[in-house]
């Protein structure tokens, strides 16, 4: 079987996450991810879930409260808000961006609103703690928040942080979708509509259909896995 985004987004967390640990599911969505967060801190640790749909939030409960979990934090806000609500030294936070697949897929995850949770992720963050990012740039703001992420990623001091991405190296359509939306500028600021997507969606990685969510799956371009490591100070 083909390996999914969004597994080895959750194999690296594991490098990460330890029993007693502080998490952030930024996109709670049905709570896979919070459930495999929580699973890993335990009950001496604990998971901040946020979402902004109601009705994501409480699936996502009915998951963890049938695997007898309580130690998660719900919180039905935007993650940018995130250090309204999470303490300073997380080890980790997952984002997996784009739509709910139960819900509304108008509501998804917007550039502006990602990179300023990201921002607030890395100041959340302790030294030696990680963000995972899984984004879908088969669609339109799913390519926007691609290119942000990369040129965002670049930018971090080295080796303060250390970013790397993991995507298909022989799907033209994650490359170049990326690279297309670099190429604007205005899109690598994350503002741009102008980002075109339609030609590079005949890529086909073979998990298409078989992944568990977001945009990019219908489109048939793979997702991008971001990880951000940081080492040492805050940033801002
Ligand atoms: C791809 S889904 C997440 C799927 C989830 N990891 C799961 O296991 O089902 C993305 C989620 O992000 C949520 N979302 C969109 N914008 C958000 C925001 N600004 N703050 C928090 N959540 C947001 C959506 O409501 C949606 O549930």
């Amino acid at each position: 079987m083909f390996w999914r985004m969004t597994e080895l987004a959750q194999l690296v967390l594991a490098r990460y996450v330890r029993e007693g640990d502080r998490a952030v599911d930024a996109t709670c969505g049905s709570g896979r991810d919070t459930l495999y967060l929580a699973e890993r801190v335990g009950p001496t640790g604990t998971v901040y879930a946020f979402d902004i749909q109601e009705a994501a939030l409480e699936a996502a409960k009915a998951r963890l409260l049938a695997r007898g979990l309580s130690n998660v934090v719900w919180i039905p806000a935007s993650h940018a808000e995130m250090e309204a609500y999470v303490p300073e030294g997380v080890r980790a936070v997952v984002f997996n961006l784009g739509f709910w697949p139960e819900g509304p897929r108008e509501i998804v995850t917007r550039t502006d609103t990602t990179r300023r949770a990201l921002k607030a992720a890395l100041r959340l963050i302790a030294p030696g703690g990680v963000a995972v990012v899984v984004a879908y740039p088969g669609h339109e703001e799913g390519a926007k928040e691609a290119a942000m992420l990369e040129a965002f990623a670049r930018r971090l001091p080295y080796p303060a942080y250390r970013a790397f991405d993991v995507r298909l190296t022989n799907a033209p359509g994650v490359a170049g979708t990326i690279r297309a939306a670099e190429a604007d500028p205005i899109a690598r600021e994350g503002r741009s509509t102008r980002v075109g997507v339609g030609r590079m969606s005949s890529a086909d990685d073979g998990q298409g259909a078989a992944d568990r969510s977001g945009p990019g799956v219908s489109s048939g371009v793979p997702p991008v896995l971001f990880v951000i490591e940081k080492h040492g100070e805050h940033w801002r």
